[in-house]
């Protein structure tokens, strides 16, 4: 359901209350992913720029990156990296941006919680 313009009720919040959950709906016509990172929700198209996966039904993870010392490997992201189905490019889920090459994203949309709905800003 739209409220005109580019607010568009698309589920109810208790769906992503948690760190972690995500679900996939309808933005005018396009498929659009809202997750859950730390509390704040994020919105990104439900499409992979590469060859057109359905980007947002892959793993959220992580980034890893070898420490200081050159041996061991801190994390640097949790939770807020998706990685595609099809071919494994990754996108942080809270700026669109491919991690890995910052000359690749997809869009990100604002999301926001009213009463208990949640509303992309699209
Ligand atoms: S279609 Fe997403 S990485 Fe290839």
């Amino acid at each position: 359901m739209s409220d005109g313009g580019r607010r568009h009720r698309v589920a109810r919040a208790e769906e992503v209350a948690e760190p972690g959950d995500r679900v996939i709906v309808d933005v005018g016509g396009q498929e659009v992913a809202v997750f859950n990172v730390d509390g704040d929700l994020h919105a990104l198209p439900n499409f992979c720029p590469h060859q057109a996966a359905p980007l947002c039904e892959g793993d959220l993870t992580g980034r890893m990156v070898v420490g200081e010392d050159g041996w061991s490997w801190e994390y640097v992201q949790r939770g807020e990296v998706v990685t595609c189905p099809w071919h494994g490019w990754k996108f942080d889920v809270t700026t669109g941006e491919n991690v890995k090459d910052e000359a690749v994203a997809v869009p990100h949309y604002e999301v926001e919680r009213d009463g208990g709905d949640v509303v992309v800003l699209r």
